[in-house]
């Protein structure tokens, strides 16, 4: 059999697991908001419409963050049409996704539907059509206390008590030729600066993130980043990275690499940072914010017919996934933990129905896709701080990415409970890998309690309305320790992850 070895230590510590990589995007956009988190006429809608389904799915999937409104829908928002009197709400054209926006949602009722799910609210502000006065005014609706005029309208609203948002992302993707106010990096960087100067006047204390470039394939990246930051560096506390990957023309061993491409993406916004914080003589270090994360069938998305209607709400890239997508997905949070020095907030993209680990058909049932999974175990297992994870492993040529290791992993230990969390994939088209874990820097033993396995015979399995629980996580096979070691065996194309508790 093949074999690996993983190696820790809990001196070698990268940095605490920050809970903001478990984050998602809830975008006004296809069916993520109306028919994925609000659907009034839904048998298990609550008293303010939101499906009580996704929530307890929102709850149980272990999302700690959401980004909203958008996305490229944020670009055109006017964030003041979503709040007061519904029936006095406009209905607006969304350019972005080509539909009807109606408004039924706002932050009023996104900060209700976010306290219910328990988790954290990350703003994105429109700096596609709009600018810093705009900006200012959301913030004052939204976190000031009340005694002037938004504040004492969103109380009127309703809401006495501002909502405290911390996270602010200052625009969406604005390198993109798609983006509505699409610009150059200069034009946005004086931009993203002066709004981040008044929102820091406004309330010192915010975390806010400048947009990185939309993709690491763009012309733009590298220099993007660069130009932004030296306009913004001592105003912002992170630069956001966005990354969609795909199985392209049936390579399955290349798809399975992908997290090779995200930590190398990773390495070079931390370097280009690096670079410019060492122009600037600056010992402050720009965290990155990872704030669209995903696979996405984005090809087959390019390949649809042009849309000639304007819909409310229309199915948009509710793509399905398989057994492989979890996989893939499982070794992108890896790649994130492992950089949870730097990624210190990341956010899958999106949440419901929409490239999602959630889907649910109106007025029927809500699922988990496969991609639910990992992504759960992960935001439920990683506690105390990420080790720095050094993996012995076979590799394997990639005709996307090169060599990539057959076996990834990364792990987390709690000081506190001394519970040890290792999470790994085998890449392996056909053949299992026997992974033993290194445990003697630890002393005191560590007994398997618990592990769970994502793999399938069909690697193309994926969960419908009918076969929800298709695929699922099973317990891996036999998880041996014999004290300073652990032993477990990882099935091909499959995610792992071990719990090892102290004795
Ligand atoms: O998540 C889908 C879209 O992908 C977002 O709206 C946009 O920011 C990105 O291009």
């Amino acid at each position: 059999m093949l074999k690996a070895r993983v190696t820790l230590d809990p001196a070698a510590v990268v940095a605490p697991v920050s809970r903001r990589t478990f984050g998602s995007f809830v975008e006004h956009m296809g069916r993520c908001v109306y028919t994925g988190i609000y659907e009034p006429g839904h048998p298990l809608a609550d008293e303010d419409g939101f499906r009580t389904d996704v929530l307890a799915l929102t709850r149980e999937l272990g999302v700690t963050t959401v980004r909203y409104p958008g996305g490229n829908f944020v670009s055109g928002y006017r964030w003041e049409d979503g709040v007061g009197p519904r029936e006095r709400r406009p209905r607006r054209r969304d350019l972005a996704w080509h539909s009807i926006e109606t408004n039924e949602v706002g932050i009023d009722e996104f900060a209700r539907w976010a306290a219910k799910a328990d988790v954290e609210i990350m703003y994105a502000v429109n700096l596609g059509t709009r600018g810093v006065q705009e900006a200012l005014d959301v913030h004052e609706y939204v976190n000031q206390p009340t005694g002037t005029h938004l504040a004492d309208l969103r109380a009127r609203h309703g809401a006495e008590k501002p909502y405290g948002i911390r996270m602010w992302c200052l625009g969406n993707e604005l390198d993109g030729p798609w983006q509505l106010g699409h610009k150059t990096a200069q034009e946005y960087g004086r931009l993203a600066a002066a709004t981040a100067q008044a929102l820091r006047a406004a309330e010192p204390g915010l975390h806010l993130v400048a947009c990185g470039s939309s993709g690491s394939s763009m012309p733009t990246f590298g220099a993007w980043e660069a130009t932004v930051l030296e306009h913004t560096y001592d105003l912002v506390d992170s630069v956001s990275c966005h990354a969609y990957y795909e199985e392209h023309n049936g390579d399955l061993g290349s798809f399975l690499a992908s997290a090779t491409d995200m930590d190398h993406f990773v390495d070079s916004v931390v370097a280009t940072a690096d670079s410019v914080g060492a122009r600037l003589r600056s010992r402050k270090k720009i965290q990155l914010s990872f704030d669209e994360w995903n696979v996405w069938y984005l090809s087959r998305f390019q390949n649809q017919p042009p849309l000639t209607r304007w819909d409310v709400a229309p199915p948009v890239i509710e793509d399905e996934y398989n057994v492989a997508d979890a996989v893939v997905v499982g070794s992108l949070l890896i790649s994130l933990l492992r950089h949870s020095d730097r990624v210190t907030a990341a956010c899958q993209a999106q949440l419901v129905n929409v490239i999602a680990p959630i889907r649910t058909e109106p007025g029927g049932p809500a699922w988990r896709q496969t991609i639910f999974h990992p992504f759960a175990r992960t935001a439920a297992l990683a506690r105390g701080d990420v080790l720095r994870t050094a993996v012995d492993a076979p590799v394997y040529e990639t005709a996307r990415y090169g060599e990539a290791a057959l076996v990834d992993a990364v792990a987390t230990h709690d000081a506190a409970s001394g519970d040890v969390a290792l999470f790994a994939v085998n890449r392996d088209l056909t053949r299992p890998v026997e992974l033993t874990v290194d445990l003697r820097a630890f002393g005191p033993p560590r007994r398997p309690a618990g592990s769970w396995t994502l793999c399938d015979d069909d690697v193309r399995a994926t969960n419908t309305r009918d076969r929800p629980d298709r695929v699922t996580l099973r317990p891996a096979g036999e998880v041996t320790a014999d004290g300073n070691t652990a032993t477990v065996t990882l099935p091909p194309v499959s995610w792992t992850a071990v719990r090892l508790a102290a004795r």
